[in-house]
């Protein structure tokens, strides 16, 4: 296992001073090496990938994965119309989600995505309906739920039953019976996705052999399918966990599909872009409590909600001594007789009205100062795309950085902006 790419802490310091703090800072040749190691391992098979926008979905990131010849996985229209902005044609598009709405469904009808994955049989006869409405044809798959457990954190496990994800194999023949009903309904393939952050390659293998045995039992049924969809999930290192190696990953996919003639296709979301993500963030003020320190540093759960909701941890990383040009520069010297240096556990927290607001606990470390930088690392998935306004925050920056050049990808919202949608609005029933 190769350890990520990381821009250098003179870089991200020079960022930090230039454009703020909290900041999400990117970097891009790791994005472009995972995006090159996921081809190489499936070079073997015949095999298509849609970046999962949600795990990012900042449009210069879109824009980086398109150059990398990558498709997208969307689950709403907000993504549908982000991937199409950032230049994603429609075909290289695949939608996913148990709760399309009927305008989501004809927008991704008009422009002619690449396949709707289907996840009820209501929303089979929705799509089906507006396919003749609109005298357009749609291409679909059925996203199976086939009952497998990722032995992965519950809330990012999507593949058992008791989830609401995907249509139970034993709906298959109802849901063969709908299709029927349209004729502009053309089943082309059969997706499911297990979960996130899994590890286990069995997982994945059964996953494979499950959507090969139905692919092979709907050909006995004269149904050709062009392609088997087996999702994302692929997990990446944060703390102590025993990560899959892409090619052990390729092999417990593919193995089971070689003989069937279809397409492998891909939505990875996390791997590719995890560990291209520093969050940086300023600390404001340390406290010795009774029973805790806490460093209290400007950025929050609305931030990077992790490790609130899932106890993630995130990796920790002081960058080295910078010259701060905040506006508590002379921090040290008005704390210095508050602030002392030891080692010991801490709780790095964020300045949200929330004891839920922590960054990660009992962490053991030397206490940074006032002003010091920090970094946590592995936060480029689901870290801005789950930020927040609670507490009326702006939105942080955003910033993808190369070797030595560094370009603002989103600027940090304004504080008028929070409101904006609010006022003067006048409209009433
Ligand atoms: C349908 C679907 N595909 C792909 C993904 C991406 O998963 P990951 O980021 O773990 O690769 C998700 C994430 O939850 C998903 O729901």
């Amino acid at each position: 296992m190769s350890q990520p790419l990381y821009p250098s802490d003179e870089l991200l310091t020079k960022i930090a001073d230039k454009w703020g703090t909290p900041v999400y800072v990117y970097y891009a040749p790791q994005i472009q090496r995972q995006c090159r190691a996921l081809k190489k391992a499936f070079a073997h098979y015949p095999t298509e990938i849609f970046y999962a926008v949600k795990a990012n979905s900042n449009l210069s990131i879109l824009g980086l994965l398109k150059e990398q010849g990558y498709g997208a996985d969307v689950v709403s229209i907000g993504e549908l119309e982000r991937a199409l902005a950032a230049g994603i044609t429609a075909e290289n598009i695949v939608y996913s989600g148990v709760g399309k709405r009927f305008e989501e469904i004809r927008r991704a009808i008009e422009v002619g995505i690449r396949s709707f994955h289907v996840e009820s049989l209501q929303e089979l006869k929705q799509i089906g309906a507006l396919t003749d409405q609109l005298s357009q044809t749609a291409r679909i798959s059925f996203r199976i739920n086939p009952d497998i457990d990722a032995q992965t954190l519950p809330y990012i496990a999507t593949g058992m039953h008791g989830t609401k994800f995907g249509i139970p194999e034993g709906d298959l023949e109802m849901a063969l019976g709908i299709y029927q009903e349209y004729s502009k309904l053309q089943l082309v393939g059969l997706s499911c996705h297990l979960g996130s952050q899994i590890t286990e390659s069995r997982v994945f293998r059964a996953a494979g052999e499950r959507l090969a045995r139905i692919c092979e039992s709907l050909r006995k049924k004269s149904i050709e399918l062009e392609f088997l969809d087996l999702g994302g999930g692929l997990a990446v290192q944060y703390d102590d966990e025993n990560v899959l190696d892409v090619e052990e990953y390729a092999k417990a996919l593919t193995e089971p599909l070689t003989g069937t003639g279809v397409k492998l296709f891909l939505e990875p979301g996390r791997w590719l872009v995890a560990e291209s993500g520093h969050l940086v963030t300023r600390v404001l003020y340390t406290k010795q409590t009774p029973k805790k320190e806490f460093i209290i540093v400007d950025a929050s759960m609305t931030e990077l909600i992790r490790p609130a909701l899932y106890g993630a941890k995130h990796p920790v990383h002081v960058l080295g001594k910078a010259t701060p040009t905040f506006d508590l520069s002379d921090s040290k010297a008005l704390f210095a007789s508050l602030a002392q240096t030891r080692e010991g556990a801490v709780d790095i927290v964020g300045p949200v009205c929330e004891s839920g607001d922590f960054l990660i606990q009992d962490h053991w470390m030397t206490s940074p100062h006032p002003g010091d930088l920090i970094s946590f690392r592995v936060s480029g998935a689901y870290g801005m795309s789950m930020a927040s306004h609670y507490n009326s925050r702006p939105l942080p920056a955003e910033v993808l950085a190369d070797k030595d050049s560094a370009l603002v990808i989103r600027r940090r919202q304004s504080l008028e902006s929070l409101w904006s949608d609010e006022v003067s609005v006048g409209e009433s029933l």
